[in-house]
């Protein structure tokens, strides 16, 4: 059973809105976003009470609103439907308050995997899934337990040996799976390919050299993402959770690919977000390359040490 929930802003953009629906059975939800101008045809037919339909953007979805429910028939997915009365007072009361206009983050460039989709094909986590799954060559990308127990930090790249773009994309779509707070995905990853910009952040990172590493990521923080009621300590304290399980997933897939890394928590959070220029605050840096010399794992207290039953 799927249900109206809310009208919000629309944080892609400084316009539009999204509009949420609930599963009531399940901790999911659906969302629609319009555009400016879907939103203000759909605000328009509201607020004159009367009945009409409103073609969305991708030119397959429709609105079709009826004197008794309001449908949105989309694409490849599932009608949802919410009364026209509920839905008209959410359009009214939203149109009413005023919404601070969010700036929008333009950076200079997108990245895009290796992996190409045919167009037709492209479907919700498709290309996330193409870039996780598709096995280029045999690594022990099976057995999570035996990456997890072999897994060594390493401060002494190889950098002769250049990591082929195939596993950067893998790297970067780990990063993609981990859990979020609210799946509102409160962190940004920074991925530095300028080499000037490597070397600032060595000196950012207490002069660490190794942050000149082959790959470098930076893991920023974004609660302003994160769309949950709660004080903003919270919302700060489920942002650096989500940046920090990217970047453990994000590690963890560069073991599976035979690459070793070094996590960087020693940082000048100011001097990182001016070098890589955000407002953003960096949780940590990943850096990532094959290793000069393969090391089996550190020791660990023992597990009766570390866990604490309560019975
Ligand atoms: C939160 C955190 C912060 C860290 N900061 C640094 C750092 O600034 N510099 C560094 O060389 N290693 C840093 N490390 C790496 C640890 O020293 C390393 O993971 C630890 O010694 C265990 O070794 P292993 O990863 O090979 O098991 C950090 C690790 C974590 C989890």
């Amino acid at each position: 059973m799927v249900e109206f929930s809310k009208i919000e802003p629309s944080y892609i953009s400084k316009y539009g809105c999204r509009l949420v629906w609930k599963e009531t059975d399940e901790d999911d939800q659906h969302v629609v976003v319009l555009n400016k101008n879907e939103l203000d045809q759909l605000t328009e037919i509201m607020s004159k009470d009367s009945t009409g339909k409103v073609e969305l953007e991708d030119e397959f979805s429709t609105v079709l609103i009826n004197t008794d429910v309001t449908q949105f028939q989309l694409k490849e997915f599932k009608t949802l439907e919410v009364e026209t009365s509920v839905l008209r007072k959410n359009i009214l009361e939203y149109r009413d308050i005023p919404h601070e206009p969010k700036p929008i983050k333009i950076y200079p460039k997108e990245f895009f995997p290796s992996i190409q989709i045919e167009a037709e094909d492209e479907k919700q986590n498709k290309l996330l899934n193409e870039v996780l799954i598709k096995n280029k060559e045999s690594v022990s990308e099976s057995d999570l337990f035996r990456i997890m127990s072999t897994r060594r930090s390493t401060r002494n790249f190889d950098t002769t040996k250049p990591i082929e773009q195939w596993k950067i994309d893998k790297i970067l779509a780990a990063a993609d799976t981990a859990p979020t707070a609210g799946n509102f995905q409160g962190f940004e990853v920074f991925y530095i390919k300028n080499s000037e910009i490597k070397k600032r952040l060595v000196e950012a990172a207490n002069n660490q050299p190794y942050v000149n590493a082959p790959l470098v990521l930076v893991f920023c923080m974004d609660p302003s993402r994160v769309k949950i009621n709660f004080p903003a300590e919270i919302l700060t304290k489920f942002s650096l959770q989500d940046a920090t399980l990217a970047a453990a997933y994000s590690q963890l897939a560069a073991s599976a690919l035979g690459l070793s890394s070094i996590w960087i928590g020693m940082l000048d959070e100011e001097k990182v977000k001016q070098i890589i220029e955000t407002e953003l605050k960096p949780s940590s840096i990943l850096c990532i390359g094959y290793p000069q010399k393969r090391r089996p794992p550190k020791s660990r207290r023992k597990l009766k040490e570390l866990i604490r039953v309560i019975e």
